[in-house]
């Protein structure tokens, strides 16, 4: 479904990506595993064309490169960036409306909220509840229900478990598995966390300085210890 060839970005004189190397097959969650400044995010960036790269990315055989971040969306490729990203000063509701609102199918706008209040029943509970006021681990799923909200093809998720607690990270973990299998969304994870990853994905890439130094069946990386050892420290 996406493949991504030999990308290469720059921050000005700053290079954070060295060519590298990424397929994803439609319906399967994938993590993008590793420490901190491997250049994770910025790998998400370039694939939503928020930072300039080069190399080629391809969705359903199509060239990215030449589209725009919104264009991108309206293929449905849903991003949710590190940090939650939700408008802390609208509502729960709000903010899932305003996730659809390149949408053309108006009328299936309220049984998706219905259905994505099924996956977080605490965002129903709180729907009239300002985003700001939502714990941490309440923000990060009305990020990613707000994502769900433009029924995406491929979900792209910046560390969501940041800052939470693991019994809330399991929780949320749990939803994006049954999200992946239930409404077949294609889901690419990054994490720090690799062992939760490890757990939920199918199969993961391991990033070091800005190229793919491992990659294979998650259930595989988890059971190598020379690889647990070395690349992702646990
Ligand atoms: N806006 C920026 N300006 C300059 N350098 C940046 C910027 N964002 C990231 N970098 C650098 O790019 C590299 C990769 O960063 P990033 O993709 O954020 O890593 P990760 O998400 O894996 O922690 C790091 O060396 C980081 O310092
Ligand atoms: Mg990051």
């Amino acid at each position: 479904m996406l493949n991504v060839r030999d990308l290469r970005a720059h921050y000005g004189q700053v290079q954070a990506l060295y060519g590298l190397d990424l397929a994803l097959e439609e319906g399967s969650l994938t993590a993008l595993l590793g420490a901190n400044g491997a250049g994770k995010t910025t790998t998400l960036r370039a694939i939503c064309n928020m930072v300039r790269s080069t190399g080629s990315i391809e969705f359903d055989g199509g060239s990215l490169s030449n589209r725009s971040t919104e264009n991108i969306v309206r293929l449905g490729i849903a991003h949710v960036p590190q940090g939650r990203g939700t408008f802390t000063s609208m509502t729960v509701e709000e903010n899932l409306h305003l996730g659809a609102i390149i949408r053309q199918d108006k009328s299936g706008v309220a049984s998706d909220i219905e259905h994505i209040y099924a996956y977080f029943p605490v965002l129903k509970v709180r729907h009239t509840q300002q985003a700001g006021t939502l714990s941490g681990g309440e923000q990060q799923m009305l990020a990613v229900a707000r994502a769900l909200m433009l029924r995406p093809r491929l979900m792209l998720l910046d560390e969501p478990s940041f800052g939470l607690a693991p019994m809330i990270v399991r929780e949320l973990f749990k939803i994006l598995g049954k999200i992946n299998r239930e409404d077949k969304v294609t889901i690419l994870v990054v994490e720090q966390n690799a062992q939760l990853a490890l757990e939920l994905a199918d199969r993961a890439y391991v990033i070091e300085t800005g190229r793919i130094v491992m990659s294979g069946r998650a259930a595989d990386i988890a059971s190598n210890d020379d690889v647990r050892r070395s690349y992702l420290g646990y």
